[in-house]
């Protein structure tokens, strides 16, 4: 799977780790930085990651943040991406099962490496399941975005 990863000074420490898993596990990494620990605005990140999935450039994507919140909100803002922060593997799977999540968003100062490597593992190996409720669930969320977009 080509996978893009994103993050902030907050979640740097944790990418290398979690690109090398990635990358181990056969999938095609598109690292979208950050490439050092000096402060930067996570929302930068976000979008690349972003427009990485609208572009076609990557299935997935990856968002690091110091609590995986902010990184979250703003790739939700991005017509198209369904983001979500699992700190827990149920979710991290179910998340794409039933809501065809395509992004999944860490907090690397909440959760430890191990736990984001499963977490990481759990999301890039589920699969959205396409049964009925879950595509009419996800009409209707596609639905409220478009109807917001008619607005601008
Ligand atoms: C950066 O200090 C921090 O605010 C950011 O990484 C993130 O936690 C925001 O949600």
């Amino acid at each position: 799977m080509r996978i893009a990863i994103g993050a902030d000074h907050g979640g740097f420490p944790l990418k290398g780790r979690l690109v090398e898993l990635l990358q181990s596990a056969g999938h095609q990494v598109l690292d979208l930085g950050t490439h050092s620990a000096e402060a930067v605005d996570y929302p930068d990140y976000a979008l690349a990651v972003g427009e990485a999935i609208l572009s076609g450039r990557a299935e997935r994507g990856i968002l690091l943040c110091g609590s995986g919140v902010g990184a979250c909100v703003a790739a939700n803002k991005l017509p198209g991406i369904r983001a979500g922060v699992c700190h827990d593997t149920y979710s991290a799977h179910q998340g794409v099962e039933h809501d065809d999540m395509n992004v999944l968003c860490l907090g690397a100062r909440i959760i430890g490496p191990e736990l984001a490597l499963e977490l990481v593992r759990a999301f890039v190996q589920a699969k959205f399941s396409g049964e009925e409720r879950h595509q009419r669930r996800l009409k209707k969320v596609l639905a409220i975005e478009q109807r917001y977009l008619a607005k601008k």
